[in-house]
């Protein structure tokens, strides 16, 4: 029989066949775990909008970091949960902070963990936003000097990378020059470079006490539309001295992610944010969908999509699902 046209499903006949033509993995080093740390003992609370998700007191994290590690998750994303917060969020910066404790006794416990300590304000600051407020407005350059120490801070307590997730102009270069003088010059910034003002944020919020207390994000964090802006935005950060490039949330930007990774070549880091685990979650807690199946096909697509890392809190069950795969 003569054909004019081409027979793709040749490749896909058989499973050796397609497995040697894939072009994408997963891999569970490709895993960055996020973990929500609290003041208190034998604390260990699910976020009602997050199932399978809890903020943990410091004395039950080792259990936790250790079955990380036995997963072979190479890297957690540290966010604290402060017991008292105020207008400038001096909890973010305080040596015997809630983050700086639970760096410390990471490394102490997991020191082949990497982590990452997630930098920003608002959970720390009374009124919920990512920075210095006066008269209504988040002043940028103010937010700037605490930030920096904040970074520092958390290198002292041993971060390995510093992930700021503040989106105020200038906070790469402020940061690193700040890491250098302190005499971090090996601690790397991965910063949140391409940070939309999203709707798929409100779960974290619930998790982190962080939503703002008046007004919204829409002054600092990026106008979802915005693709030329979202390539602006990573190259400055680039400038400043960003050693990896995150966008998020991850879902809706692939179409960022792919333009990111391929103008910048940077390691591009993909935030697989709350919304999107709880959307998954919901719907697999109701059978309505195959939660493995569909997990395993949204973060390949991440990868596909350019990214090199995957922030998710779908961590442990992937690592656990792709060695099931093999
Ligand atoms: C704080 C911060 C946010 C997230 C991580 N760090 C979002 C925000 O409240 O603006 C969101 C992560 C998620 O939704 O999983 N600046």
């Amino acid at each position: 029989m003569e054909t004019n046209f081409h027979r793709h499903r040749r490749l896909r006949k058989t499973a050796g066949l397609r497995a040697m033509v894939r072009e994408t993995f997963l891999r569970k080093e490709d895993l960055i775990y996020p973990i929500f740390v609290v003041e208190g003992e034998k604390v260990k609370n699910e976020v009602p909008s997050m199932p399978g998700v809890y903020q943990l007191s410091l004395d039950l994290l080792n259990v936790e970091m250790n079955q990380v590690e036995d997963l072979d998750i190479p890297a957690v994303i540290v966010f604290g949960v402060p017991g008292e917060k105020d207008d400038c969020g001096s909890e973010a910066y305080a040596e015997n902070g809630i983050v700086q404790r639970a760096v410390r006794q990471i490394k102490d416990n997991n020191p082949s963990l990497t982590v990452i300590a997630d930098t920003c304000l608002c959970q720390f600051t009374d009124h919920g936003h990512c920075g210095v407020i006066e008269n209504g407005e988040v002043l940028n350059d103010p937010s700037l000097a605490l930030l920096t120490k904040t970074a520092v801070s958390q290198a002292k307590a041993g971060a390995d990378i510093i992930a700021p997730s503040n989106m105020m102009d200038g906070f790469v270069a402020a940061i690193r020059k700040g890491l250098d003088e302190a005499g971090y010059i090996d601690v790397p910034i991965m910063s949140y470079a391409v940070k939309f003002s999203s709707a798929f944020y409100g779960p974290f919020r619930d998790a982190a006490h962080s939503s703002p207390q008046f007004g919204d994000r829409n002054s600092y964090q990026m106008d979802p539309p915005n693709r030329l802006e979202a390539l602006r935005e990573a190259n400055s950060d680039v400038e400043e001295g960003a050693d990896f490039l995150i966008v998020k949330p991850a879902l809706s930007y692939l179409d960022i992610m792919r333009e990111v990774k391929d103008s910048t070549g940077y390691p591009v880091v993909a935030y697989n944010v709350s919304g999107e685990y709880s959307m998954i979650k919901g719907a697999a807690m109701n059978g309505w969908i195959n939660e493995r199946e569909i997990v395993l096909e949204k973060l390949t697509s991440m990868k596909r999509a350019g990214a090199d890392l995957i922030i998710t809190y779908f961590a442990k069950d992937a690592a656990r699902w792709i060695d099931e795969e093999k």
